[in-house]
């Protein structure tokens, strides 16, 4: 098995592995962190997504979004264009199907859809980081695609893209490829980096 693969699984397992409480903890130690950030107190469009697979929890983090009056958006597996998200408003009254990967996304209104390089903030999962802001991701570059446009040059600004992830999910450091997206931060439940 490669190396990438290996290390995937071996954090993976380690964030599963975090009980209720941890999580829980975690969460609300996140939001601390968040809030005060001058690039989400700013934004009005704000992307997440809903915690899978032991990933860090944002919801106390919509739900302050909703507070506050930022919009809110979730990614959406397009079941044609394959490996590229599309962002549809999330509120508490929207409809909700379940992806391939069994994760609940809202209902696919193509109408609704939000471009991605129109949104302000986009707060993204992630498996593995490092202190320099290096992030590797489940493996699908569903992110990467999305956003490869930043990587580009010339490219449009776009939105400021940071990682979200427990302590526990630091490695020393990650090889980075090409395709990767670079992320302005990421915040944990400990910290920002870098
Ligand atoms: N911009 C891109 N254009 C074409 N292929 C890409 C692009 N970005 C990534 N890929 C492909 O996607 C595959 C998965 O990439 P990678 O291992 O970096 O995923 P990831 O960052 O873990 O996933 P995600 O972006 O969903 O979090 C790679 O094989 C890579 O070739
Ligand atoms: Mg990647």
């Amino acid at each position: 098995m490669d190396k990438r693969k290996q290390l995937r699984q071996q954090i993976r397992r380690l964030r599963r592995a975090l009980t209720p409480l941890q999580q829980q903890q975690a969460a609300t130690r996140l939001l601390r962190n968040m809030r005060c950030r001058a690039d989400f107190r700013r934004a009005r469009s704000v992307a997440l997504y809903l915690p899978n697979d032991g990933e860090i929890n944002p919801e106390p983090l919509i739900r302050l979004c909703w507070k506050l009056g930022k919009q809110v958006y979730l990614p959406v597996l397009h079941p044609i264009l394959h490996n590229r998200l599309w962002f549809l408003p999330y509120t508490p009254k929207t409809r909700m199907v379940r992806n391939i990967y069994r994760i609940k996304e809202p209902e696919l209104i193509p109408d609704q859809r939000r471009a991605a390089w129109s949104l302000d903030l986009v707060l993204l999962p992630l498996v593995a980081f490092d202190a320099e802001g290096n992030r590797m991701g489940m493996g699908g570059g569903y992110y990467d695609r999305t956003f490869s446009f930043k990587n580009r040059k010339n490219g449009m600004r776009g939105p400021d893209l940071i990682g979200l992830a427990h302590e526990v999910q630091r490695v020393d450091q990650l090889p980075i490829e090409s395709w990767d997206i670079s992320l302005s931060a990421i915040v944990t439940d400990a910290k920002s980096y870098p």
